[in-house]
């Protein structure tokens, strides 16, 4: 058994056999990762998994953390239900929507549709994104219990990760709503924004999705709205700082 399986069968047997598939090879240093000739690797340092690229050095990475870091800041400090993803979705006139994040990445917008309110399932069809989303999450949980936060206990108990690829996995009219993000490729604001966003494509260049069939399957699952975030097409310079738009679909 591999580190990362170790490490991923603390929260659940499940895990450690999605795991097993990952395909992605796990250091405890970057060196050692790089002298073996490796372009993209898990690193596991003390409690942190991350996903690295030796293109980017030792210094940018990808994670997924629900405890601290950007998700921590936004949940102590955020703009609340009236941030554009929330008004979006519809949460700052209704909470406890039941939302589908049919593309949940590294979780964030899943996690802050959750802190305002939503119960939410967020899909992921790339292996290792989807481990690290559970085990991100289960360690997250872990700390909340041993911590006694009860405003993160249930945010952590309205979100879900499934491993699914939600252009077959979504079921008609399931979810008031359904938030849709896919990659697309875009200029980011800050640097470690686009070494983050460098590492993600990386990792799913493999990938051969069915755009079509992807938004066929989110539109028949939302009852009453379809999300979609999407870059902005004309790029006059004042709209540089907002480079991604909100676009809704009403259904039903
Ligand atoms: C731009 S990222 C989403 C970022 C996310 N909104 C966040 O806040 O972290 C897009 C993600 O969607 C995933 N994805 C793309 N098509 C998918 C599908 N059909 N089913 C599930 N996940 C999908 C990709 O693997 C990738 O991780």
């Amino acid at each position: 058994m591999n580190k990362i399986c170790q490490i991923l069968s603390q929260s659940t047997e499940t895990l450690s056999l999605q795991v097993a598939s990952l395909g992605l090879p796990l250091f405890d240093g970057y060196d050692e990762a790089l002298s073996k000739g490796y372009k993209i690797f898990l690193r596991a340092e003390g409690n942190h998994l991350s996903i690295l690229s030796s293109a980017l050095g030792e210094q940018s990475c990808l994670e997924v953390n629900f405890v601290s870091g950007a998700l921590a800041h936004r949940r102590h400090f955020g703009g609340g239900r009236n941030q554009d993803v929330c008004r979006a979705i519809g949460l700052n006139r209704q909470r406890n929507l039941k939302v589908a994040d049919a593309t949940a990445g590294l979780g964030r917008d899943a996690f802050i549709l959750s802190l305002q309110g939503a119960h939410v399932v967020a899909y992921e069809k790339n292996p290792v994104l989807a481990s690290l989303l559970d085990w991100a999450r289960s360690q997250a949980l872990k700390q909340a219990s041993a911590e006694s936060d009860e405003e993160l206990l249930s945010v952590l108990n309205r979100l879900n990760f499934v491993f699914a690829d939600s252009a077959y996995a979504l079921k008609p009219e399931d979810f008031d709503v359904v938030y849709l993000d896919p990659m697309f490729p875009q200029r980011e604001k800050s640097a470690k924004v686009k070494k983050e966003m460098q590492i993600l494509h990386q990792l799913l260049e493999d990938d051969k999705s069915d755009p079509y069939q992807l938004f066929a399957s989110c539109l028949t699952a939302a009852r009453s709205r379809l999300v979609i975030k999407r870059p902005v097409t004309v790029s006059y310079t004042h709209l540089r700082a907002h480079e991604t738009v909100l676009e809704l679909v009403y259904c039903g």
